[in-house]
């Protein structure tokens, strides 16, 4: 019996040659976005989309009568789940772009706490600007989400002292629910946004939940754009009362008219948070271990067919 794998670049079917070798019933086909379906797309069982190539149409989806399993290489798998064929199992990547994405977080609030871009703006004028910065130590952190990138913002921002607490879906020890926000909110200096987009989480940061915050604290988002309502965090910037570090958007790429690009007291980074250099290494081997898991029977790992 010949598997059909098929994956969106030669890195990607490079990863999966030590199970070629060592199953000849196995076949990998490459099928870059926009190119030509490969030949023999037909029998594709276990498909790995590319990913930056957006959600596949659902025409090309439709080439794959025998699909069995969608691996997707993104941690969010919102734009997927509507459009699964029926009968196949959705696979999420968590894990591989958690801790770069965490990275950025930890990177965007320490550049506000000690204010990088204004030194960094300094020295252009050649400027001695010695001043007292900010700092974690003591600060209140609320991760909102305690998954892969949220327990990791956790961790590093208790390196540096800050006094964190984490909010979840299933309270357990050491994790909150969102029910508690009301309680939490008025003391939060720094927020972080680590959850999936989902029905119950979309618009969750609305004016209602930014005026609970206190006076500059700092939002930051690393999760989804649709989690933030936008114009409601553009009020409060433009008044001067909360920072904001970005890095998605309700809608992406940012258009170059886009009221945040000119906004004050924000920083904002075209969703680069998965994106590493490391990346690539790391979506191999979860693919890898993927398909020797499907090969085997053996249940297959971040399983979101039913959502979150
Ligand atoms: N900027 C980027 O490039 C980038 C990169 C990677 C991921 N992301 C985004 O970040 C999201 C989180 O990634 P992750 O890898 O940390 O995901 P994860 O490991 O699956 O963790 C998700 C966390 O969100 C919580 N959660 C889910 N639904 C919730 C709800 N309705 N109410 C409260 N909490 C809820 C979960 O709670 P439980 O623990 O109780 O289940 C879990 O703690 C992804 O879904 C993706 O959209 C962005």
């Amino acid at each position: 019996l010949v598997a059909t794998i098929c994956v969106p670049d030669a890195d990607t079917a490079a990863a999966l040659e030590p199970l070629v070798s060592a199953a000849s019933a196995l076949r990998v086909l490459v099928w870059a976005p926009k190119a030509a379906a490969p030949a023999g797309v037909d029998a594709v069982e276990f498909f790995v989309p590319a990913y930056q190539g957006g959600v596949t149409p659902s025409a090309d989806l439709a080439l794959m009568p025998h699909l069995k399993v969608l691996q997707v290489l993104t941690a969010g798998v919102d734009g997927w789940l509507d459009r699964l064929p029926p009968g196949v199992t959705l696979c999420g990547a968590r894990g591989v772009h958690g801790a770069g994405t965490a990275e950025l977080a930890l990177a965007g609030i320490l550049s506000h706490l000690r204010q990088l871009p204004r030194f960094a703006a300094a020295q252009q004028r050649r400027q001695w600007d010695r001043d007292f910065t900010d700092t974690l130590r003591g600060r209140s952190v609320l991760v909102l989400g305690a998954g892969d990138i949220g327990q990791r913002v956790a961790a590093a921002a208790r390196v540096f002292d800050a006094e964190v607490t984490l909010v979840a879906r299933h309270p357990r020890e050491g994790v909150r629910q969102l029910t508690d926000l009301a309680q939490l909110l008025p003391s939060a200096q720094i927020v972080v946004l680590a959850l999936p987009s989902t029905p119950e989480t979309v618009g969750l940061v609305d004016a209602a939940f930014l005026a609970a915050l206190p006076d500059g604290a700092l939002v930051v988002n690393v999760a989804r754009g649709a989690l933030l309502v936008t114009g409601a965090l553009l009020a409060e910037l433009r008044a001067r009362r909360l920072y904001a570090f970005l890095d998605v958007y309700e809608t992406e790429p940012l258009a170059s008219d886009d009221p945040l690009w000119s906004a004050p007291n924000v920083v904002l980074t075209p969703h680069i948070g998965g994106g590493t250099t490391g990346w690539q290494r790391a979506a191999g081997r979860l693919v890898h271990d993927q398909v020797a898991r499907y090969l085997r029977g053996e249940p297959l790992a971040n399983v979101v067919t039913e959502g979150y």
